[in-house]
């Protein structure tokens, strides 16, 4: 079996990082763990923490058969600390030290760097959870509130991934971030979270989808960056939350999915013609696709903000010193230094938005962000086809880039979701108070097995295949 593969799986804490040898890291995890706990109670799912859900748990990193199904309690999960593999003689495979072994150890020169990028990716983890934790009552279906809280549980488990690292290879400092990481609250006046798309409100469960495609797809991009670090602790994290992190891309996407095809499905019944006809749609209890489009619309330029500044000398930094890679670096075919190279980027100059080709260092938040819209087509592309399929000529679209930005090049400005510059930006291309009192409206929970609310259709096919009326939470035992 390769280093890595066996997963202590009895102790408190399931890890396949040796903790059991390790006293001091041990130690400071076993300290953390009430108050992790009594974060989760505070802040994770409001109500259900005595239910019983059919949650996946990680109890190995071996890709054919790493999780385990079963009837849990969320307060009792196996939040476990698993890495991936170690790769055998790897290097580092960009930057200045491109070609060295990679490091077991934090180098002293780059601690301060890697631990901001630890935080922040840390924070992001519980964050999302306390953003989620009213959807609980309102859940459409005993499937999507087990899906709600497996990505709740695996959030979770993210977060001690981060504060594994924080506790193993920081010491004093590591332990202190770990513990501002259970302090800071989602939305909070005083002591918010780190980055803004994570202190939005997530009110229902359009929201909640929207938010698992778009700003958990942020996430996969990040941890993608992260898994190419040099730091081999680091990259052995990310790959191994990359494979949960699928799954809750996967429920945004085919949560989308299903209220579009329940739309179209309402649509044809009654015989509309016109999907703009917002009226007549909202008259057969289903949500319009206008709607939809304003709905995507916000998310995706609110998560394009978590990509930070087109323009960043940190971000060539982090290259540089190898802690930060490109997307699927190792799958790139050029020098991975990028001393010369150029990189075009879409800048706000006199007024206007033109393309420059500026140095490629400088410019590696604007090729992850780019990367990252790629990625987000595709599902739209294939909500699309439902809708096609339904044979209506709508189709969704991602807004330009500078359309409703707050970072970056196109924070100065206005612009539609064509990306013409505009005097003020359009009332209508962002969900109106009307149009979130409309989804409110039919936020209500439907907790007989195998039944869906109204406004969504059923999923294809059950988690770990299981049928249709299948019991996903057992609400009362
Ligand atoms: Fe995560
Ligand atoms: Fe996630």
């Amino acid at each position: 079996m390769p280093d890595g593969m066996n997963v202590d799986y009895d102790g408190l804490i399931p890890n396949n990082v040796g903790l059991a040898d390790d006293a001091r890291v041990r130690k400071a995890l076993e300290t953390w763990h009430p108050g992790y706990i009594d974060w989760w109670k505070d802040m994770g799912p409001e109500g259900f923490q005595e239910s019983l859900v059919y949650l996946r748990t990680a109890i190995s990193v071996d890709p054919k058969g790493w999780a385990r199904f079963d009837y849990v309690r969320m307060p009792e999960y196996k939040w476990g600390v698993l890495l991936a593999p170690a790769v055998e003689g790897r290097t580092i495979g960009f930057g200045a030290h491109k070609g060295e072994p990679v490091w077991q150890e934090v180098p002293g020169e780059y601690r301060a760097m890697l631990r901001r990028l630890l935080v922040i990716q840390g924070d992001t983890e519980p964050a999302s959870v306390e953003q989620q934790r009213h959807l609980g009552a309102t859940a459409p279906s005993l499937y999507d509130l087990r899906n709600l809280f497996q990505v709740n549980v695996e959030e979770g488990r993210h977060l001690w991934a981060m504060v594994y690292l924080l506790q193993k290879y920081f010491g004093k400092d590591g332990r202190e971030e770990a513990d501002e990481l259970l302090r800071r609250r989602s939305g909070h006046e005083d002591t918010p979270r780190m980055l803004g798309a994570f202190n939005e409100a997530t009110p229902d469960w359009l929201s909640f989808f929207m938010f698992t495609y778009f700003t958990d797809r942020d996430g996969k991009m990040q941890l993608e960056a992260l898994a190419q670090s040099g730091f081999d602790p680091l990259s052995r994290t990310c790959r191994f939350m990359l494979t949960e992190e699928a799954h809750h891309m996967f429920v945004g996407e085919t949560g989308v999915s299903r209220v579009v095809e329940r739309t179209c499905a309402a649509m044809k019944e009654a015989g509309i013609t016109d999907p703009d006809d917002v009226a007549a749609v909202r008259a057969l209890g289903v949500i319009d696709l206008p709607t939809i489009q304003k709905k995507i619309n916000l998310h995706f330029s609110l998560t394009l903000d978590l990509f930070g500044n087109e323009i960043s000398t940190n971000a060539a930094n982090a290259f540089n010193s190898g802690l930060k890679g490109r997307y699927r670096e190792d799958k790139l075919d050029d020098d991975h230094r990028l001393i010369d190279a150029t990189y075009p980027v879409l800048r706000c100059v006199d007024g206007a938005i033109v393309e420059q080709h500026v140095p490629a260092l400088s410019a590696l938040n604007m090729r992850l962000r780019d990367d990252y819209v790629v990625d987000c087509q595709g599902g739209v592309s294939r909500w699309n086809k439902v809708i096609e399929k339904a044979g209506f000529a709508t189709r969704l679209t991602l807004p330009h880039v500078a359309f409703n930005r707050r970072i970056g090049e196109f924070a100065a400005i206005k612009a539609d979701t064509h990306g013409n510059i505009v005097a003020h930006e359009a009332a209508d291309a962002l969900p109106s108070l009307d149009d979130n009192l409309y989804i409110t409206s039919l936020m209500k929970p439907v907790s007989e097995t195998g039944a869906y609310a109204p406004w969504i259709a059923a999923p294809k096919v059950g988690i770990d295949n299981k049928p249709g009326n299948f019991e996903y939470v057992k609400i009362h035992e």
